[in-house]
């Protein structure tokens, strides 16, 4: 794997700013080099900022959005209009206010019996737009969060998913951070065919979390964000003062 690349930014606002900006970059090299851009968004609190500046985006800085396909790394198995959805916020934050058709969102099916015929399907879900054919999808670009213990996706400590290997999606038990409800997560190799990986780190509550993952120096039961190491793809890290500790930029 490649160094990662890391910025730091004064706060979260600016973090924000920062992000939307690299998103839209990322985009339009997809699209140039490509024809389409294929993006994986995370959940949680600290992308909502970022995606509603993306979504605002004008001229030559917005998105293409008629060449753009959005996925989800994972989800929480509430209805999509639950205030614990990600879905839901990526509704509220992004897909309000940017022109992109309703078929160029893949969103994670929590209206079915189970975590797991979730996760099924959305593996199929996938395989349908990436080809079956391929080991493992590429996407152009993976945003992932990382949680106060080290978590990334719904990818906690201690679970069975952090070993998956063969599967492209798969569900999760209730974490042990909030909110406790059964999960549907993307799987490392997944995340790790990625053409960029790019956390995007919020808070002086993460700083312990982000040293040790940035240092890699932890094992993936303890801290699982350790497990993104994308095999040819770029790992990025966009974070705050707050979070960013003693770890100097590069
Ligand atoms: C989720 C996310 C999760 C999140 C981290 C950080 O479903 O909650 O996928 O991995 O990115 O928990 O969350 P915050 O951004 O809210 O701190």
């Amino acid at each position: 794997m490649a160094h990662p690349e890391l910025t730091i930014y004064d706060d979260p606002e600016k973090l924000a700013a920062g992000a939307a900006e690299f998103i839209s970059r990322s985009a339009a090299e997809s699209i140039a080099a490509r024809g389409r851009f294929t993006l994986c968004l995370t959940g949680g609190s600290t992308p909502r900022k970022a995606y509603t500046l993306l979504a605002r985006q004008q001229g030559d800085a917005a998105v293409d959005w008629s060449r753009t396909f959005l996925f989800f790394g994972d989800e929480r198995f509430v209805p999509p209009n639950d205030d614990r959805s990600n879905y839901n916020m990526v509704r509220e934050s992004l897909l309000k206010n940017a022109p992109i058709a309703a078929d160029h969102v893949f969103a994670i099916p929590t209206q079915v019996s189970s975590p797991q015929q979730a996760a099924e399907q959305y593996a199929n879900t996938l395989k349908s737009f990436f080809g079956s054919d391929v080991a493992w999808p590429e996407f152009d670009l993976v945003l992932l969060g990382l949680g106060d213990d080290g978590h990334t996706a719904s990818l906690f400590p201690g679970a069975t998913a952090l070993h998956e290997a063969d599967r492209w999606a798969t569900c999760s038990p209730p974490g042990v951070l909030p909110p406790p409800v059964d999960r549907v997560t993307l799987t490392f190799p997944l995340f790790n065919a990625a053409r960029q990986v790019t956390f995007l780190v919020s808070g002086a509550n993460k700083t312990e979390a982000f040293v040790d993952v940035y240092h890699g120096r932890v094992p993936i039961e303890a801290r699982p964000a350790v497990g993104i190491r994308p095999a040819h793809g770029q790992l990025v890290w966009l974070v705050d003062q707050a979070a960013s500790g003693p770890v100097k930029a590069t």
